[in-house]
């Protein structure tokens, strides 16, 4: 089996090589390493012994992703390739639709040309938008606070249109809730742009000294502590949920989405306080005000992911944190020679 990873080469794509890899699949990565690095494909082989086949082109390059489709057989495809920084995405919205728009409607029509019928795209828990309750399950209302959100939303609406449309098309959906954590090998892992906006690569840059303080987003939620809670993945459970999804759209037609995620709800101060404790290391934070946009509680029911997929998260907040650590600890200057 040939597998396309479209954004091959980022956190959660990267992650995915490995355990395509480990199970057998022939990898190809396609990227144009906007917001990764091209020595993840070194990593990668040392972690498997076996060096994905790399195209560098955008995958809103029709004629490159053609010439790639001609060269490569596949038997079905990840679509991770996108722009995914909630902030930015407020600040130069245009780009944003141009980028993540372009290159999905490229690569379905891409896909169509060349008679590849199967997908597994990376939504996110966002689409979700200001949940009306907890847990999220996959039939609820869909909105979103952002234009990154509403790219997710829109690709959704995209990739099930088409499998309406054409009877032959497998599409699945996952919807990502809080990946953190790194392969325990400490080879690959998360290695954001400039100073992180997201919870995890902010505690470990204040870890390794990058960072002075940590800032807590709130203490007035109703949420136990009154910090906000969030349902943290280990990305090495949610690149196995790909597995799963990939085995699925091989069996199935149509469209399927499914939540990934524990299932499981931390707040803030649960993280910063696992985190001290197994790496024992002292996260000094300030309490700072609310960030616009951001919300109370959000966590998944994965039991469809469960039943349905046959896939279950099962590393918890400790392994999370553990790798999140050694990631960061080997790597302080992200993706470096060695
Ligand atoms: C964010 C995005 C979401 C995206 C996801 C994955 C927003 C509003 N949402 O989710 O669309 O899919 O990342 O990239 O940006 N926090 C702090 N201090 C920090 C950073 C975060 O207290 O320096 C808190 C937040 O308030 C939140 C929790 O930590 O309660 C998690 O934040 P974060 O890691 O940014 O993820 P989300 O906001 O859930």
């Amino acid at each position: 089996m040939k597998v396309l990873l479209t954004g091959g080469a980022g956190y959660i794509g990267s992650h995915t090589a490995v355990e395509f890899i480990n199970a057998g699949y022939d990898v190809v990565i396609a990227d144009n390493f906007d917001n990764a690095s091209p020595l993840v494909l070194d990593r990668i082989e040392r972690i498997t012994g076996t060096r994905p086949t790399l195209y560098e082109l955008d995958v809103a390059d029709a004629a490159a992703m053609d010439a790639m489709f001609d060269k490569e057989s596949f038997d079905a495809v990840v679509h991770f390739a996108g722009l995914k920084a909630v902030g930015e995405s407020c600040a130069i919205p245009l780009k944003y639709y141009r980028n993540n728009l372009d290159t999905t409607l490229t690569l379905m029509e891409c896909m169509k040309r060349h008679g590849v019928t199967r997908i597994v795209f990376s939504s996110s828990a966002t689409v979700y938008g200001i949940p009306e309750r907890v847990p999220l399950v996959e039939g609820m209302p869909t909105s979103c606070t952002n234009p990154y959100g509403w790219t997710k939303y829109m690709n959704e609406r995209i990739l099930t249109d088409a499998a309406t449309a054409d009877s032959e098309l497998s599409v699945v959906l996952l919807r990502y809730f809080n990946p953190i954590g790194a392969h325990e090998s400490g080879l690959i892992g998360e290695n954001p742009n400039g100073i992180p906006n997201n919870l995890m690569p902010y505690i470990t840059q204040v870890a390794v000294g990058k960072l002075p303080r940590l800032g807590v987003f709130g203490n007035d939620y109703p949420t136990p502590d009154g910090t906000g809670v969030r349902d943290y993945i280990h990305v090495v459970d949610l690149a196995r949920g790909h597995l799963k999804a990939i085995e699925y759209a091989a069996a199935h037609t149509g469209t399927e989405i499914f939540n990934l995620g524990t299932g499981i709800g931390y707040s803030v101060l649960d993280i910063v306080n696992t985190f001290s404790r197994v790496n024992d290391i002292d996260i000094p934070y300030d309490i700072k005000p609310r960030r616009a946009g951001d919300i109370a509680e959000c966590y998944a029911d994965p039991k469809k992911a469960n039943e349905v997929l046959g896939w279950r998260a099962e590393l918890g907040l400790d392994e999370m944190c553990r790798d999140s650590w050694n990631w960061q600890k080997n790597n302080p200057g992200g993706y470096t020679l060695d």
